[in-house]
């Protein structure tokens, strides 16, 4: 059977994680979330004191391994071996992780080893430029989208599960700020390919937009 390129990108909150994840585990597919990649070298630059303003990120990426291991909630993120999966989702690495994903040296590394752990096929990546720059020929592409208030809701919902203690309005501040930063920077902005199909998560469930992907893959795979 074909293994198929899903390329599925999309804003903050636009449900594209969750989906890419239950997508891949009906399809029995590779599972990759690009933006556990861009939180890691966000994680390793935190972790080297410094400031961000002359930093050094050629001699980072020459010097940290990511790795990305299935799991059971999906996907394991290690950095240099190291199981960081938890720490690289705290509000300090999610606001940092915009500005790094922006240095062209990071974005260079990172989309080599997107395109070599996907060059196989049979994999769901996500991400923000996965169906414009990293797989410009995936068999499919995904443009995920939704209200900001739908988006900060579920944000919200996840954070406060995870122990943080925050309020929706400022979800929704902080989640503007990405989308304007992601959207607007030089290289490889967040952008829906001119052949995505737009799927608008406002008001449908994760079932269902999981369902809608593996119905579009499925016609693909068949063809
Ligand atoms: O999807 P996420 O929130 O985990 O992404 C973290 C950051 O990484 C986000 O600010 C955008 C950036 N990113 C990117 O620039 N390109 C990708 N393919 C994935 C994420």
């Amino acid at each position: 059977m074909k293994k198929i390129i899903i390329a599925l990108d999309g804003p903050a909150g636009s449900g594209k994680t969750t989906t890419a994840r239950e997508v891949a585990k009906k399809l029995n597919y590779i599972y990759i979330d690009t933006g556990a990649m861009y939180r890691a070298t966000t994680l390793a630059f935190i972790r080297s004191g410094q400031e961000l303003e002359g930093f050094d990120f050629d001699s980072l990426m020459n010097n940290i391994k990511i790795e990305l291991e299935p799991s059971e909630s999906g996907q394991r993120t290690l950095l240099n071996g190291e199981d960081v999966s938890k720490e690289i989702r705290t509000a300090d690495v999610t606001k940092l992780a915009s500005p790094v994903a922006a240095v062209g040296i990071v974005r260079e590394k990172l989309v080599d080893q997107q395109r070599e752990l996907g060059k196989q096929g049979g994999v769901v990546m996500d991400g923000r430029d996965i169906g414009t720059v990293v797989f410009p020929n995936a068999d499919l592409k995904l443009y995920m989208h939704a209200s900001i208030e739908a988006r900060a809701a579920r944000r919200t919902k996840e954070l406060i599960a995870a122990g943080e203690d925050v309020s929706v309005e400022e979800i929704a501040k902080r989640i503007a700020n990405r989308d304007e930063f992601d959207s607007n920077r030089e290289i490889s902005p967040l952008r829906k390919a001119d052949d995505a199909q737009v799927i608008d998560t406002s008001n449908i469930t994760i079932e269902e937009q999981t369902n809608i992907v593996i119905d579009l893959a499925n016609k693909i795979i068949n063809s």
